[in-house]
């Protein structure tokens, strides 16, 4: 039964989250990914929607259920994700950057099994980089949009984050040390430091992806809340 809630500063906000690994082709049996489960992404959708708004989830492939109520736009490679996160920021009011993206795809997939054959002990995949989505998306930015990035670091984590904050011209940038046990990447818990331009870094406990995303959201609320 839906619950008639109290408006939120979210309550009608258009607001799309991507979650999940992006995956890139080798054969048609093979592909590049990342150990992203999707959770933190999915736990933030479905935060959001709690919240009044109205959520689209571009999703790379996860084994989690898509949050009731929130529309899912599903996605394998980075080039479907730029294609679809461009087409929907035209619209929205804030874009949270939770998937993570392949940085690297093979400059060549191949249309057949690749075949180990007597001569060939190794082998190398070429790569190229994929298009930085979130820089493309700065480009696009309007007054009064709010863009959220993640940060995966294993070294120098408030360094590293403040640089993509700034190159990537976030609103916020949510920065997980995914060298440390429990944090980031797969499992149901995380830690992270929530960096925004104007203001001291917010660290969180470790704690369920559920209790960061409601961390997470209170802060791009509270955002939303001083822009008006
Ligand atoms: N991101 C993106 N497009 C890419 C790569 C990353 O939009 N091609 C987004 C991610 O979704 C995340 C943020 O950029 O919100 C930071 O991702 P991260 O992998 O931590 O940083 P990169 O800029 O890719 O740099 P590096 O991996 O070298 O640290
Ligand atoms: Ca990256």
């Amino acid at each position: 039964k839906r619950m008639n809630r109290q408006a939120t500063p979210l309550t009608g906000k258009k607001v799309i989250v991507t979650a999940g690994g992006t995956r890139e082709r080798i054969d048609p049996v093979r592909f590049i990914t990342n150990d992203s489960s999707g959770k933190m992404g999915y736990a933030i959708a479905e935060e959001m929607k709690r919240r009044g708004a109205d959520v689209t989830l571009i999703s790379a492939p996860t084994k989690l259920e898509v949050p009731a109520g929130v529309n899912l736009v599903p996605v394998l490679t980075t080039e479907d994700l730029a294609d679809a996160v461009t087409k929907a920021f035209k619209q929205a009011d804030i874009l949270v950057m939770a998937a993570a993206v392949a940085d690297f795809k093979p400059v060549n997939s191949a249309d057949q099994k690749i075949k180990k054959t007597a001569d060939n002990d190794q082998m190398t995949i070429k790569l190229t980089k994929t298009a930085d989505i979130l820089k493309q998306v700065a480009k696009l930015k309007q007054p009064g949009q709010i863009t959220v990035g993640f940060a995966a670091e294993t070294q120098n984590l408030l360094d590293n984050a403040q640089q993509k904050l700034v190159n990537k011209q976030l609103d916020l940038l949510i920065a997980n040390d995914v060298s440390k046990p429990g944090v980031g990447f797969n499992g149901d818990t995380n830690q992270v430091t929530i960096l925004q331009p104007d203001q001291a870094p917010i660290k969180t406990q470790l704690a369920d992806k559920h209790v960061i995303a409601k961390q997470v959201v209170d802060q791009i609320s509270q955002r939303v809340q001083k822009e008006g």
